[in-house]
């Protein structure tokens, strides 16, 4: 009999461990929502104890999410776990997730602890925890490079004190399938315990084995996995859920085992968390990436034609990729764009349809057809720049002599004020990016720039990403519009302002 594999989504705390990454309050309710819609089983929602931000979005989360259970992470230190209680209290299942590290290298260089002292940490706090929660996941921190006799004490150790779902992390990428795989083997022939035992697979893609590693966990009876949209997070980052759960879907004949994903909102949520992460998701992405149905050579395009089979072992639509049955146009009226939004399962208020309805015109009489990804697009954008503190104004260049343009930029923020600058550069964008750095006071280095289209054809929106270094700190942004050097200038701007944010605000703007 198949069974089910429970899906931990770690994106608003793993994922936001990515270089650069840092969603706002409201960006981290929608992640979560959508999250939910995907239908994920639990979201670590954050790490409360670590910032009055990440509890106050850990709280809101858990308010405002109804079937999916929310968690938070916590050290071996009782005010964490305190802090998870106090905000997980209302969600519908509150969860906690706490970690100690029990390898010899964090042991001994980190913790400066010995293997009793661990051992001690996890019997008092997975206890403490037990108290408050229904539900304690516990983590040995690096546990494929721990000792596996002391690993198993550990493991032996959160279960007696409560412990119900033991989460293994592969927390540095060592790992390789065969040996994860046998960890848990291991463990589930050792653990004894009168208890329901989940365990869980928590992968890192420093070796580029996470989902690999995950599946061979599942061959060895994980009943969980961890991981997070697109695979972001901390260095290479996490295991991709996205291509978990088509695997389990597509390879049903040797998993045995499914989720409770909702396949065709998977590009959506990439997208969602890819343009709030302002990181790109590459061309060539398993599930998720531009090329993933797309057909080159000759011989694959015939062989499509004939049958799509031939060279394709999932449908695009089985993931929400090409799903539009009735593209707009240009002669579109409210009444079908109202109709679109709650076909596409948005909520949006009178006020908010006016401004998209406007924006979508603009977009339609650029655009043949108006897809359902560019509505996306649209609303994701929309909502983005919503949130931003600084919005792009105005936009003016003028060629100039030899090359040289010229760029005239205004932003304006969120109380109304306006800053504007100019500048001369050798392009259109180093003249538009010398005016934002103007506007903003401070030296920069990009260290990435990437154009995408939105959707195929020469009339497509453009999605700009790009990355930042400013003072040490690597920012990202995106900006998405039917004219690339606005949609560069968006970007680059989101860039800045996220580096405001997260300094003293508005510190060194100039009007
Ligand atoms: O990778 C890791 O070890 C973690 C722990 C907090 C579980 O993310
Ligand atoms: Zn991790």
């Amino acid at each position: 009999m198949s069974s089910h594999i429970q899906i931990f989504d770690t994106t608003l705390r793993d994922g936001e461990q990515t270089p650069g990454v840092n969603f706002s309050f409201d960006e981290r309710l929608k992640i979560a929502k959508q999250l939910e819609k995907w239908g994920v089983d639990i979201i670590e929602a954050g790490f409360p104890a670590s910032s009055s931000g990440s509890f106050a979005s850990v709280e809101a989360i858990s308010k405002a999410l109804t079937t999916t259970a929310v968690c938070g992470l916590a050290r071996c230190v009782k005010s964490d776990i305190d802090a998870v209680y106090e905000a997980t209290k209302e969600a519908a299942k509150p969860r906690i997730h706490v970690f100690i590290a029990t390898s010899p290298i964090h042991r001994d260089s980190k913790l400066m602890m010995t293997k009793e002292e661990v051992l001690a940490s996890i019997k008092e706090h997975v206890t403490y925890a037990k108290q408050f929660f229904e539900v304690v996941q516990f983590s040995p921190e690096d546990a494929t490079r721990t000792e596996l006799p002391f690993l198993i004490e550990c493991v032996q150790t959160a279960v007696d004190a409560g412990a119900t779902v033991i989460n293994i992390p592969d927390t540095v990428g060592f790992s390789y399938p065969s040996e994860y795989g046998q960890i848990f083997k291991t463990l589930l022939d050792q653990i004894k315990t009168n208890q329901d035992v989940i365990y869980s697979a928590h992968c890192h893609d420093d070796l580029g084995l996470a989902v690999a590693n995950s599946m061979a966990a599942i061959e060895n009876g994980a009943k969980r996995i961890e991981g997070t949209l697109n695979g972001i997070g901390e260095r290479a980052g996490n295991t991709a859920l996205e291509e978990v759960a088509l695997g389990l879907y597509v390879r049903q004949d040797h998993y045995n085992n499914q989720t409770q994903i909702k396949l065709a909102e998977t590009k959506q949520t990439s997208d969602l968390i890819s343009r709030f992460a302002g990181i790109r998701v590459p061309r060539n992405k398993a599930i998720v990436g531009q090329n993933a149905f797309s057909h080159e050579s000759g011989i694959h395009q015939d062989g499509v034609l004939k049958n799509p089979e031939t060279y394709e072992i999932m449908t695009p639509q089985l993931v929400g990729v090409d799903t539009t049955e009735l593209p707009l146009g240009k002669l579109s009226g409210k009444h079908a764009f109202a109709e679109k939004l709650i076909a596409l399962g948005y909520d949006v208020s009178p006020e908010e349809q006016k401004v998209l309805f406007k924006q979508f015109k603009a977009i339609a009489d650029k655009k043949k057809s108006v897809t359902d990804r560019d509505i996306h697009a649209l609303i994701q954008g929309t909502e983005h720049e919503q949130n931003a503190i600084y919005q792009v104004e105005t936009l003016q260049l003028q060629f100039v002599s030899s090359g040289l343009q010229s760029a005239v930029v205004v932003i304006k923020d969120n109380e109304g004020n306006t800053y504007q600058d100019s500048s001369i550069g050798t392009g259109s964008i180093v003249s538009i990016y010398n005016a934002v750095d103007r506007i903003f006071n401070k030296e920069t280095e990009l260290i990435d720039y990437t154009i995408d289209s939105v959707t195929e054809g020469t009339d497509a929106q453009g999605e700009v990403h790009v990355q930042l270094k400013i003072n040490d700190h690597i920012v990202t942004g995106v900006g998405i519009d039917h004219d690339i050097l606005l949609a560069s200038c968006k970007a680059y701007v989101e860039a800045h302002a996220k580096y405001a944010a997260n300094t003293s605000k508005k510190e060194g703007i100039h009007s």
